[in-house]
């Protein structure tokens, strides 16, 4: 079976990609690390230990850092996934489920060393636990299998940004982060927004999936009610983007994606901060930064119909 730690802020569209990967065959999911972005710290790691309660998930989970790495804390984006960041769906306060002692970024180094060549990494929440891990222990980049991201936006499908104009929520929320994740000597592959937002789920999909499947669809209709609100009132869109899961299935079958390859920077400061950039592989320039960094792949389309398919088929 294949290894894989997701590390993840949920966060209603991380919990759609959680149960995706809890229910997909031939996967160990070995720990759930979490990271701030659709909630506070305290807020997505209350979730993850919820979900992981709730759906028999029996994996240790470890909290991350909550400040970006240059210290910034952000806000809650309640407006998106609610006050709880599950779409104001009620939750215990108390949970049984103990968390893992260690920090995330700890709980990664220690996992990643203990099985050499073995875990693959998932990251659809700000990429501060795995920059913290790299800064810690450089070393592990070799023992990695690979890292999958959901973040950034290279524009193929004309959009650069979520947050801002220029960036992307993951990516704008610790740029610094994700620039040396990016840039580390590991296998890296970016899911962004030129790829999750050519795949849509409507009500009608989203309802088949509730009648036909068990207690987690229904759960998936429950949180994705104030999500699906979002879009349609901020964005003007009858169905919701499929961002989280989209890495999951670049996990599960990559096959469904067609990828290009480059070195890729994200900018750390001032307007653009949160954007990301590939210089196409084997392009020279005269004069950059780009320089001694490793080819990458990034996600520029995707058989979104297959996806969903699997999807559903997975749950
Ligand atoms: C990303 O930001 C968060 O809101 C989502 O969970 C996803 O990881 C999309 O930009
Ligand atoms: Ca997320």
């Amino acid at each position: 079976r294949r290894k894989v730690i997701l590390d993840t802020d949920p966060g209603v569209d991380d919990a759609m990609a959680l149960l995706f990967l809890h229910f997909a065959p031939d996967v160990e999911l070995v720990g759930i690390t979490t990271a701030s972005g659709n909630g506070l710290i305290a807020t997505t790691t209350h979730n993850a230990r919820y979900l992981a309660e709730t759906f028999g998930i029996t994996v240790p989970v470890a909290q991350g850092q909550g400040p970006s790495l240059d210290g910034v804390v952000g806000e809650a984006p309640v407006y998106v996934h609610g006050r709880n960041a599950l779409g104001n769906v009620p939750e215990p306060a108390r949970l049984n489920r103990a968390l893992d002692p260690r920090p995330a970024h700890r709980f990664i180094i220690d996992m990643l060393r203990a099985s050499p060549g073995e875990i693959t990494l998932i990251a659809i929440g700000r990429m501060t636990n795995l920059a913290l891990a790299l800064r810690e222990d450089p070393a592990i980049a070799s023992f990695a299998k690979q890292v999958i991201i959901m973040g950034g936006a290279f524009g193929t499908n004309g959009v650069l940004g979520n947050v801002t104009p220029a960036a992307e929520a993951n990516f704008a929320g610790d740029p610094r982060a994700a620039d040396e994740v990016v840039g580390a000597a590991w296998p890296v592959t970016v899911v962004g927004l030129d790829v999750t937002t050519r795949t849509m789920m409507n009500d009608a999909w989203l309802a088949r999936l509730r009648d036909r499947g068990g207690p987690a669809s229904k759960f998936i209709w429950d949180v994705t009610r104030f999500y699906m609100d979002f879009h349609h009132r901020r964005l003007g869109l009858d169905a919701i983007y499929v961002n989280d899961s989209s890495a999951v299935a670049f996990f599960l079958d990559p096959s469904l994606f067609s990828v290009r390859r480059g070195a890729i920077r994200v900018v750390t400061e001032g307007i653009a901060a949160g954007e990301s950039i590939l210089k196409p592989a084997g392009r020279r320039f005269p004069a950059n930064g780009w320089d001694g960094r490793p080819d990458q792949a990034a996600c520029i389309d995707v058989d979104s119909e297959r996806l969903k398919a699997l999807y559903a088929r997975t749950l």
